[in-house]
């Protein structure tokens, strides 16, 4: 069984890509891919582009990479209380293939910040907008103050209440799958 991971994050240093990694490794058995959706950068879309030279490659290729899972961990990270530009765009250009981006995948949705709140604006609209876009939510977690809950060295969650939610909100994951 394979899981695909990625933060909704473009930075080099997305703490919400430490979360949705070590919530992969939590997955026993389970072959993990994670990208960079850095790696998947467009023109910002534009009726107008799209009416011009269609839809960029990247966004087709992103969708295969989804099409090849059988299950989807994402961490948004909250950018103004929703998503990042660079997600926001890329899941525009892949709408723009079909509204069933997310394909009846299994999905857990994460976010965490620096601050208290978790981002938990941003995943409140992700969980909501998920199934109009043919995900199958399986659960989601806001982790919040990422500094004080997750170790960066060890690459673990250091809270003990949101890392046994964490274990089993992706052993529901792993089992839905
Ligand atoms: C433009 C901008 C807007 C932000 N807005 C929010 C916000 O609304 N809520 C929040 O909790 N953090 C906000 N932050 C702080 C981010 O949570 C923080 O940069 C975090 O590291 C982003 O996750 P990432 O490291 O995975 O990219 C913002 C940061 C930037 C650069």
């Amino acid at each position: 069984m394979k899981i695909l991971a990625f933060a909704a994050s473009n930075s080099s240093v997305s703490i919400n890509r430490q979360l949705v990694e070590y919530a992969a490794s939590l997955a026993d058995g389970c072959e993990i891919e994670t990208l960079d959706i850095h790696d998947y950068e467009m023109p910002l879309y534009r009726h107008d582009r799209e009416e011009e030279s269609g839809i960029p490659q990247l966004a087709h290729d992103f969708l295969a990479k989804i099409g090849e899972a059988d299950a989807l961990i994402i961490s948004f990270a909250e950018h103004n209380g929703a998503y990042t530009a660079a997600f926001k765009n890329l899941f525009d250009w892949c709408s723009r293939v079909g509204r069933e981006v997310w394909q009846d995948k299994p999905m857990l949705l994460l976010a965490t910040s620096p601050g208290g709140r978790g981002g938990k604006g941003v995943l409140e609209f992700a969980v909501g907008a998920a199934p109009r876009f043919g995900g199958k939510l399986i659960g989601h977690l806001s982790v919040p103050s990422f500094g004080s809950s997750f170790d960066t060295e060890a690459g673990k969650l250091t809270d003990v209440d949101l890392d046994a939610e964490l274990r089993q909100l992706t052993a529901q994951l792993v089992e839905a799958a």
